[in-house]
């Protein structure tokens, strides 16, 4: 396969022959062919919408879509990270009516070549993915790390009042908000590495980075919280997206918060501080994604039923953090 060596380049030249498939790269005008094949996807909890844009702006990212007869029917994003050594899946989906054919195992194994061709130090493919992996999977990947995901909604309004109510000793402050510098230090010391980090990877919104200088200066440019309990020695570091829009409805913001380390204590506190700083000012409802230790999953799913009184969305489902070699 002959590829395009222009990053810029709207089009690749040469797609494969199989199904009848072509391959381009997204532009801006693609964007409401892309949203209607995506309507049905995570629960209307699409990060898509909101990223699209920016996606299309960064330097390391190609999003690249499977076109039949010229319609849009499959999209995938490879961002390369990890100083240039790996590259990192996401966004992918196939229309409705072409899911089942074999559509994203061609359109995956596209992008790979494709990566090959324009990255050739990525030697690695990384993926996150919250769907029961079975054994035919772990052929094909190594774990790198699991994540417990606990998904509640509530009313950001009843919220703030909920929080206001909380005895003092759930309302204690060990949850120090880092500036930027102190987040680079922290999240590149041995302590959080070694100690903190599940295996050694930040997760931020889905996304697994190494704790590398590289990364931390792309985690740098996205509007996140950085917390950790102690800024001198940290025991559970979090990050907190700001609330955006999904797809689920007008009123309603997402809320993705990655909690690390595993002390239930601690974790709670950064939970209800990340909390509490996003509640203060929002009017609607919310969707909050917490990821965290599959150990304390229980206890905080209990700790939001019971002292914060919020409705848990679904049961216990992992986030797993897998990758391969590029083949
Ligand atoms: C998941 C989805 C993309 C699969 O599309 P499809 O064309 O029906 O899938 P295929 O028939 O080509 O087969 C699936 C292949 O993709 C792999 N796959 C499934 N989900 C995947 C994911 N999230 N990331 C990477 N690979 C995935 C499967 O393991 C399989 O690989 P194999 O060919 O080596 O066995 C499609 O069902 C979809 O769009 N679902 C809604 C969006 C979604 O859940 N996306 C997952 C993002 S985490």
């Amino acid at each position: 396969m002959k590829i395009d060596s222009g990053l810029s380049s709207p089009t690749l030249p040469e797609s494969p022959p199989q199904m009848g498939l072509q391959f381009t790269m997204a532009t801006e005008e693609d964007f409401e062919e892309i949203m209607a094949m995506s309507q049905d996807i995570y629960g209307g909890l699409d990060y898509l919408p909101t990223r699209y844009s920016t996606w299309l702006q960064e330097p390391h990212r190609m999003v690249i879509l499977a076109r039949k007869q010229g319609k849009v029917i499959a999209l995938e994003s490879v961002c390369v990270i990890d100083d240039g050594e790996t590259v990192l899946v996401e966004g992918l989906r196939v229309a409705p009516q072409e899911r089942g054919k074999g559509v994203a195992g061609v359109l995956l194994r596209f992008c790979s070549q494709l990566v090959k061709a324009r990255f050739p130090k990525v030697k690695v493919s990384r993926l996150t993915r919250d769907d029961q992996l079975g054994p035919k999977d772990f052929q094909k990947y190594r774990l790198i790390t699991k994540q417990g995901i606990l998904l509640v909604r509530f009313r950001a309004e009843d919220m703030k009042l909920c929080l206001a109510e909380l005895s003092i000793s759930e309302n204690a402050a060990e949850a120090a908000l880092l500036d930027p510098n102190d987040a680079h230090r922290l999240f590149l010391s041995s302590v959080v590495m070694r100690d903190v980090l599940p295996n050694a990877t930040i997760v931020q919104d889905w996304q697994p980075f190494k704790p590398l200088a590289s990364n931390m200066a792309i985690l740098a440019k996205k509007n996140i919280d950085w917390m950790v309990d102690d800024a001198r020695c940290p025991t559970v570091a979090s990050l907190c997206t700001f609330p955006f829009r999904v797809p689920i409805g007008d009123d309603w913001y997402y809320l993705n918060i990655d909690i690390f380390g595993k002390d239930l204590e601690l974790v709670q506190q950064q939970f209800l501080a990340h909390l509490r700083r996003h509640t203060a000012t929002l009017k609607g409802y919310v969707m909050c994604q917490v990821f965290l230790d599959p150990a304390l999953w229980e206890l905080l799913a209990e700790f939001c039923r019971n002292t914060l009184g919020v409705e848990l969305v679904k049961g216990y489902t992992e986030q797993c953090v897998v990758e391969s070699d590029l083949m």
